[in-house]
């Protein structure tokens, strides 16, 4: 039987690739795996948190759901940081704008998140721990998404607990001090990384706007998603092996 290192990921290390993108939800990283993976293997359906190894150009990557808000994106993170030899995760995922130049369908990447989590109290750091994107990364994918033409911005965003926050004024806060957008997990894959010694990057599509009432179709929904998954397999390609 197999002896699997953790307990919410029951693989074997060796069918994990060191680069793993990291949607928030399993069934993409299905979707993904079966799109752009050749050979696609699953590794992991604990939970069915769906985790699947196979070649892009020729190189080993991995991408595996990590499920929403950062209790469940920081435990598979620090299990495949500390378990499984991972080396990199690329987040892949949505964002709601709230800069008004962000505009839906935008590429943005996270170079540091804002938050209201305390997932770091943990690390006792005597201050305030600023959840950092890795630079070399957060090049690499810069120059990706410029190579392919896309919209790119990078900048802060704001990592929130609560989707249904009972003080929307955070919203108007967070854009105030220049954060691009919101979403739920990386200030924690960032603070994980750091603890682990490891590198992470957050890559976000524009689902929706936090001042704005336009709406995607779901066929532009779609194109986006293409856009930063594609973004996001380039980079990814760069640090496998
Ligand atoms: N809030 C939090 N997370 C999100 C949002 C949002 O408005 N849109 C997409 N992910």
């Amino acid at each position: 039987m197999l002896q699997s290192p953790s307990s919410s990921i029951y693989a074997d290390p060796e069918a994990i690739a060191k680069v793993v993108l990291f949607p928030g939800d399993p069934l993409r990283a299905k979707t993904l795996a079966e799109t752009y993976l050749e050979k696609p293997v699953l590794f992991n359906s604990v939970r069915n948190m769906l985790g699947y190894t196979g070649l892009y150009r020729g190189r080993r990557v991995s991408v595996m759901g990590s499920g929403m808000g950062v209790p469940s994106a920081t435990l598979y993170a620090h299990e495949l940081y500390n378990f499984y030899g991972v080396e990199s995760i690329l987040r892949i995922g949505t964002a709601g704008g709230l800069a008004s130049d962000v505009l839906l369908r935008d590429i943005v990447i996270a170079s540091t998140a804002s938050t209201n989590s305390h997932y770091c109290d943990q690390y006792a750091f005597p201050g305030l721990l600023a959840p950092a994107a890795d630079f070399s990364l957060l090049r690499r994918a810069v120059e990706a998404a410029e190579a392919a033409g896309k919209r790119v911005r990078v900048g802060g965003v704001f990592t929130t607990d609560s989707f249904y926050n009972a003080a929307p004024a955070v919203n108007e806060k967070s854009r105030d001090f220049g954060l691009l957008a919101v979403e739920m997990e990386t200030a924690g894959l960032y603070w994980e990384a750091m603890a682990s010694h490891k590198r992470a990057l957050s890559i976000l599509s524009i689902s929706d706007h936090l001042f704005s009432p336009e709406q995607l179709t779901s066929q532009e929904r779609q194109d986006s998603l293409r856009d930063m998954m594609e973004i996001a397999l380039d980079t990814a390609w760069t640090f496998a092996e």
